[in-house]
């Protein structure tokens, strides 16, 4: 009768022997095991046979990331090709999606093509090659393959205000400090089965084509009709909701005659939108109207203050993948990552919905700007 526990001191040394015996050049450390039992960062677990230890995993959990990693997993040889790996494996899942995660990452040796499997089978992705990640050793391979999974937050509630479980949007980092806008539009185009063969030449073509910057007056970047435009003209289903009928992010623009061009700009594009039929709500575009649209399977393109996040008052178009009762996700293109941040971890980033209601809108007036995108029925 196998039993998974919670793993206790009564436990290391068993751990600590089937350990060795698998990874004998780079085994954990008994103090790391240790370690483990008494933090609160991560879950260690054993599974029990008759009170003997047959395996264990280790996922390590990170303060406000909602990146958990594999650490170990580990079944003794004579209880493998069983399916007890796998059970491992998806208590794992479990435990780190209760703890809100929404990934969880791994590192495997290239050389482990049974774990690789295992891996794989349970719905993980090879996100990336790592050579020489471990140390020298004769019984795997030095370079490590990372494989990260989706844990499944998303599925389609009652009401429909959760996104699908097969929704994955990818990840896209804007390359300059003005093209949020176009690198959030094109997430959206590779998630709607778009992609663009040259990424960085379109995010400029995109911003061309969307910006209402004149003369370094004004905003950082592209409008909300500029972008409808390019989503459209890029096969794309659009709506544009925004809270008023006034010029857009024209307020900080000191001279008249910068003002007018820019409103001229945008009165363009909002002819052309009319024209092809695309529909302009001006509306309050808040939480409740976001889910009813994810539910229906479209993405959001939002325009948000990162005053609340950095302290910088700037507009920053971010592309919004997901919502649930405490969160909305946004795909965040933003570049400017800490040291220890990486690209996963702006992608399905969990704004909870407080913070979301506060940096939705921009400007002393807060307008609100939200371009709703879709596949083309
Ligand atoms: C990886 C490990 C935990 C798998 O545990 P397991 O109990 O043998 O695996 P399961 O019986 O649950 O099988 C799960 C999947 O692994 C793969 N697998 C297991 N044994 C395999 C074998 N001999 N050949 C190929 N694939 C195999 C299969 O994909 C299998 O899925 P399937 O049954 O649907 O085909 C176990 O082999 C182990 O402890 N290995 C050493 C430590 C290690 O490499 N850990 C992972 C990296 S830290």
């Amino acid at each position: 009768m196998m039993n998974l526990v919670p793993a206790n001191v009564t436990h290391l040394d068993s751990v600590v022997q089937l350990e060795k015996a698998t990874f004998p050049d780079d085994a954990i450390s008994k103090r790391s095991f240790r370690r483990f039992i008494e933090s609160n960062t991560a879950d260690f677990f054993v599974m029990l046979n008759d009170k003997r230890v047959v395996g264990y995993y280790v996922v390590l959990f990170r303060n406000n990331t909602n990146l958990a990693r594999l650490y170990a997993l580990v079944l003794s040889p004579q209880f493998r090709g069983k399916g007890l790996g796998k059970q491992l494996l998806q208590h794992a899942e479990d435990r780190a999606d209760l703890r809100h995660s929404l990934f969880l990452r791994t590192e495997v040796a290239t050389s482990n093509q049974i774990a690789q499997q295992l891996f794989i089978n349970a719905g993980f992705r090879a996100v990336e090659l790592r050579e020489a990640y471990f140390p020298p050793s004769t019984s795997q391979s030095q370079d490590a393959l990372i494989l990260q999974k989706l844990l499944p937050r998303y599925e389609l509630g009652e009401d429909n205000s959760v996104g699908a479980t097969e929704r994955y949007v990818p990840m896209m980092t804007q390359s300059t400090e003005f093209t949020c806008g176009p690198a959030s539009l094109l997430m959206a185009l590779d998630y709607f089965g778009r992609p663009t063969a040259d990424a960085s030449q379109e995010e400029l073509e995109i911003w061309r084509e969307a910006t209402t910057i004149y003369m370094t007056s004004g905003h950082g970047g592209c409008g909300p009709h500029g972008l409808a435009r390019a989503a459209f003209k890029r096969g794309l289903s659009v709506r544009v909701a925004v809270n008023t009928d006034d010029a857009l992010f024209i307020d900080s623009v000191r001279q008249e005659q910068k003002k007018e061009v820019m409103q001229r700009i945008q009165q363009a594009d909002i002819d052309y939108l009319h024209r092809h039929g695309v529909t302009i709500d001006v509306c309050d575009y808040g939480v409740a109207e976001l889910k009813a649209d994810l539910g229906a399977g479209k993405l959001i393109l939002a325009l948000i203050s990162t005053y609340h996040f950095d302290g910088v008052r700037a507009p920053h178009w971010v592309l919004i993948c997901a919502a649930d009762d405490d969160f909305i996700y946004i795909n965040d293109p933003d570049y400017d990552t800490l040291p220890w941040e990486s690209p996963t971890e702006r992608q399905y980033l969990p704004i909870p919905i407080a913070t979301f209601n506060k940096a939705f809108g921009f400007g002393g007036r807060k307008q609100k700007a939200a371009v709703i995108v879709g596949r083309v029925d």
